[in-house]
């Protein structure tokens, strides 16, 4: 992405940043050097999430009109490298980046918590809304509660798709066998098929 682009989306995302956590008690009392990471770090998340859904929907791409049915090697090509890269952001930046979808095909991808569930109602209701992000506080397994910001991003059936989450009996091969319990099939082009999930835990100093 362009760095005017880029600088665009900084700085309408430090206006509607700081607007957002303002009253929010993990953020309270930040001084400047620490909100601008704070807004660093989501217009970070915004053009990386970005860039990993153009890496599906070109990879995607390659495959239309293509003769033959998809095989694994030709799914190590499109959506797993999507989750891939999923991890490796997760731990590059500290954050915790997934894929989710109610229709999911890896059960790994199924709403977690009522915000997920929330956030995908969301989308699911209001067809132009791309993205947002909330204040949130998560409790992980162990009980322990982490404030932080969350962002949503919207995934959209592309007519690329369709080769791999069309009609059920069209589904490849390779799909069937792996994904018995699968649920990401007989989607349409403008469907919504899930969305990216990324939360960004609050500063340490800020907790
Ligand atoms: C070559 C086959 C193939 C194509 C084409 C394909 N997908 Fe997938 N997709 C898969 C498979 C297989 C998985 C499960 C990956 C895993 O185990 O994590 C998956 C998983 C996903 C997930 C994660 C949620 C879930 O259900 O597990 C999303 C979101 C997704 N695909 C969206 C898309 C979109 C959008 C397109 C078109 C731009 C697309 N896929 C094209 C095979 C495909």
């Amino acid at each position: 992405m362009g760095t005017l682009l880029r600088r665009v989306i900084g700085a309408i995302l430090a206006i509607v940043v700081l607007m957002a956590i303002d009253h929010t008690p993990a953020y309270a009392g930040l001084n400047e050097a620490e909100l601008a990471t704070v807004v660093q770090e989501l217009s970070t998340a915004v053009v990386e999430i970005e860039s990993l859904d153009a890496l599906r929907s070109g990879l995607a791409a390659t495959l239309e009109g293509a003769a033959t049915e998809p095989t694994m090697q030709t799914f190590k090509e499109v959506c797993k490298p999507v989750g891939m890269r999923a991890k490796q952001l997760s731990e590059e930046q500290g954050w915790q980046v997934r894929q989710v979808a109610q229709k999911y095909r890896n059960p790994e991808h199924a709403p977690a918590n009522l915000y997920e569930w929330q956030a995908l109602e969301q989308f699911q209701k209001h067809s132009e809304l791309t993205g947002f992000w909330q204040p949130e506080t998560l409790t992980d397994a162990a009980g322990n509660s982490q404030p932080g910001i969350h962002y949503y991003r919207r995934i959209d059936v592309e007519p690329s798709c369709l080769a791999c989450h069309g009609a059920k009996d069209g589904r490849p091969q390779f799909v069937k066998e792996r994904y018995p319990q699968d649920l990401a099939y007989n989607f349409q082009p403008g469907d919504l098929r899930g969305m990216y999930s990324v939360f960004i835990p609050a500063l340490q100093s800020a907790q």
